[in-house]
């Protein structure tokens, strides 16, 4: 099996105990700062409506249908949309990375803004997503991406772009099949947006508010 379709597979096995993890809230970084981080910048560019791509069970969905915001999901995995579908009306798609790049979702209309939470973790898939992500936007049209912070691995003395080991840890022995993920440094995130489309990048760092440990990075872009 390949990397991209490890990946996939971790996902199915683990839905369940992550739909348990995000309902108790118990990820201390995304309870203390980028749930919030990424809820604040979609909501500055004031979009009517997002798809939320790598969706999960929906809680971003969710917090940003209860903004008035018309609201479309997707996510590879079938029992996190059925979850997501349980907790807010909009419209859910089951497919991969690799089917909307190759054109196969009709959404039927370009939306306000894309946003990509912690969910861009291989490498073909994911180039091959961002670089056909500028024709579902409307003219203004932001990509917000949210990620673990590059510079996180610089104090592993491993500072460089290509495939690295995964693992759960921290979040219990209940989540198996740990996979492999691709890790690009920050030039090389920046590279790759441009590669695909995006220009007038911004970007905002998120901090632990009391370890001061860098966290996650949003990249918020327009169409070149
Ligand atoms: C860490 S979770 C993040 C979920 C959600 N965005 C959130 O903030 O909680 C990563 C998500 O990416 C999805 N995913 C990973 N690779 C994918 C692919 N190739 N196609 C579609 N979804 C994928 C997984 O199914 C999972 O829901």
């Amino acid at each position: 099996m390949d990397k991209e379709q490890h990946i996939i597979q971790s996902w199915q096995l683990n839905a369940k105990n992550w739909i348990s993890i995000i309902d108790s809230n118990a990820i201390e970084s995304r309870k203390l700062v980028t749930n919030q981080a990424i809820i604040d910048a979609v909501c500055s560019a004031k979009p009517l409506s997002v798809l939320d791509i790598g969706c999960g069970e929906g809680w971003l969905a969710k917090e940003l249908s209860g903004k008035k915001i018309s609201l479309t999901g997707i996510d590879v995995i079938p029992e996190l949309v059925e979850k997501a579908r349980e907790k807010l009306s909009g419209d859910f798609y089951i497919a991969s990375y690799t089917d909307i790049a190759r054109g196969k979702i009709n959404f039927s209309k370009l939306f306000d803004a894309v946003v990509v939470n912690f969910a861009l973790i291989g490498k073909e898939s994911t180039e091959d997503l961002l670089a056909s992500l500028p024709r579902y936007l409307s003219a203004k049209g932001k990509l917000f991406i949210q990620t673990l912070h590059p510079y996180s691995r610089k104090s592993m003395n491993d500072y460089t772009t290509g495939w690295k080991q995964g693992s759960w840890d921290g979040l219990g022995d209940q989540f198996i099949q740990p996979y492999e993920w691709y890790f690009r440094t920050l030039e090389d995130w920046l590279q790759l947006l441009d590669r695909s489309g995006f220009g007038n990048i911004h970007i905002t760092e998120t901090l632990h508010p009391r370890s001061g440990q860098l966290l996650s990075v949003i990249f918020e872009c327009g169409v070149k």
